[in-house]
């Protein structure tokens, strides 16, 4: 996204690039770009949400992902200690559980008390068998381990207000109540205070087992939300909005609907968004971020909208906890059983995924939840074997991201080459995003061009750069680039820079993704 600040003229950077991307000139030294920072020019604080994960019952991801029972690989509860080595490095802030489609037919009950006792249930959503042996109390100590922040959603398909409320109640209640002698005797004496609570997912689906129509939604929405609030005041909750962007869905309506009947009792409202490249056509992929950040501002939109007249202090922020590339592990026949959604990343594929990161940086005073799908197997950034683990294109950008963007983020204007695609009018060959935390600043920055090496002035208003400045690449050999259990061409480079002045130039790379942090002087 680019912010034109009205105080900067912007200056016609066109050119023979934005009609044909293919046909691009290498750049002379007229065409530098510019990225321009100013440190008072705020968005908003860096919600530490927005570096979010999802683990949903689904393919390998709990079963032979995050929990292998028996395997060498394995602790005696049976969590994947080399997975979790890989969780530790993408800084994962929320985890949210246990789905996706799986969680609108799950009772919660099934999954606590002996393993052993558990029982095994027709699993509907993804056609597997769940045999129940990772449930609450397995999750839990895992986001407990890693000191990650557990995300429960609750089911609004099939289940009932009372189950979400005992859920609520079992979890964090300190009373005296059959649900926590229940929790005691399984276990657990004090109650894990989980803060976020999702009232359902993806209800606006026809795929969704329980789908509702946005009236029906919000009305059986509202009275589990009211009991869910009742039996634990601080809680946050997370209305489904948005997932169905079919040309036939009318996506805003379902979010206008909802809001109404839950405004009063929501903190969040989820958005669920995957993108593909089936078409093969590099540009206009890489473009999907647009789409995103319009996305992004319409639900803003619906948002302030619904909540126009009531108390200012009253916020509901936009939660975007499914997000990912998807495309090749989809459709009819590659989803149900046990080895599904296994799609294996490229480099085009990773900046698709820094250009997303970029966009939630950019919508930073709004989006203040995002979680991308899935954390291991599932269309995911790791990817295990009974013996082994990679990491996937996609890890490399996440972990970047999560590391380094913190504080705040920081409006950017960039005069630069455009492109067309077939959906976009003019898509800007750099997608910018930056962040500042006290004297540290991070810009992240991904050049689409395919081909070529794009070249940038940095500069910052009333500061200026100084000392070194680390400066981490993702890039490969080519877009379609991946990694595997035996080579990893896709991954971080690192070099340093030394800053000092009021101006950097840098030469971006053709097909990557650069994150430059180092000292921001003021003055
Ligand atoms: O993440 C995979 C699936 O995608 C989730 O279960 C569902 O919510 C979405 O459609």
């Amino acid at each position: 996204m680019m912010i034109f600040p009205a105080m900067l003229s912007r200056r016609a950077f066109t050119s023979t690039l934005a009609a044909a991307p293919f046909a691009a000139r290498a750049f002379g030294s007229s065409s530098v770009a510019r990225i321009k920072i100013d440190p008072d020019r705020k968005i908003g604080a860096i919600d530490r949400k927005l570096y979010g994960n999802f683990a949903e019952h689904l393919g390998r991801c709990i079963e032979g992902g995050i929990f292998d029972e028996g395997s060498k690989l394995s602790d005696a509860t049976g969590y994947r200690k080399d997975v979790m080595e890989a969780v530790k490095g993408l800084n994962v802030s929320l985890l949210r559980w246990p789905g996706g489609n799986f969680s609108s037919n799950y009772n919660w009950m099934d999954g606590i008390g002996p393993r052993d006792q558990r029982p095994a249930r027709l699993e509907m959503a993804w056609g597997s068998v769940e045999d129940n042996r990772f449930g609450t109390h397995e999750f839990l100590t895992y986001c407990n381990i890693l000191g990650i922040e557990p995300y429960l959603c609750a089911n609004f398909g099939t289940g009932s207000w009372q189950e979400a409320q005992r859920w609520v109640e079992y979890c964090n209640s300190s009373e005296a109540t059959a649900m926590t002698k229940l929790r005691a005797r399984n276990g657990r004496e004090q109650p894990w205070k989980v803060t976020y609570w999702g009232l359902g997912n993806e209800m606006d689906g026809p795929w969704q087992m329980g789908h509702r129509s946005a009236e029906d939604y919000g009305k059986f929405a509202l009275e589990g939300a009211k009991l869910m609030k009742w039996t634990d005041p601080s809680i946050k909750l997370i209305a489904a909005g948005s997932s169905n962007f079919s040309p036939s869905a009318d996506w805003t309506g379902w979010n206008r609907t909802v809001l109404e009947h839950l405004k009063h009792h929501v903190d969040y409202l989820s958005l669920h968004t995957y993108v593909g490249n089936a078409a093969n056509d590099y540009y206009d992929f890489l473009a999907n971020s647009l789409l995103l950040d319009d996305r992004t501002k319409t639900a803003e939109g619906t948002i302030r909208a619904a909540l126009t007249g009531e108390p200012r202090d009253k916020k509901i922020y936009i939660a975007w906890d499914e997000w990912n590339v998807w495309y090749r592990e989809r459709g009819e026949g590659k989803e149900k059983g046990r080895h599904i959604l296994e799609e294996h990343y490229n480099l085009e594929d990773a900046l698709v995924v820094a250009t997303f990161l970029n966009t939630f940086l950019n919508n930073a005073h709004i989006v203040k939840i995002a979680n991308m799908a899935q954390i291991v197997n599932v269309i995911a950034p790791i990817f295990t074997s009974p013996t082994g683990l990679y990491l996937q294109t996609i890890y490399y950008p996440l972990a970047l991201f999560a590391a380094n963007s913190r504080g705040t983020a920081l409006e950017v204007f960039v005069d630069g080459p455009t492109y067309k695609t077939k959906r976009f009018d003019s898509v800007p060959f750099l997608d910018v995003s930056a962040a500042q935390d006290g004297e540290t600043l991070v810009l992240n920055v991904v050049n689409r061009h395919r081909d070529e090496a794009i070249e940038a002035d940095i500069e910052a208003q009333d500061a200026h750069f100084t000392g070194a400045y680390e400066v981490s690449e993702v890039n490969g050999p080519d877009i379609k680039a991946e990694n595997n259990f035996d080579s990893s061409p896709v991954k971080t480079t690192r070099k340093t820079v030394n800053g000092d002045g009021a101006r950097m130039r840098v030469s971006f790379a053709p097909h990557s993704f650069t994150m430059i942090k180092g000292k921001l002087a003021k003055g």
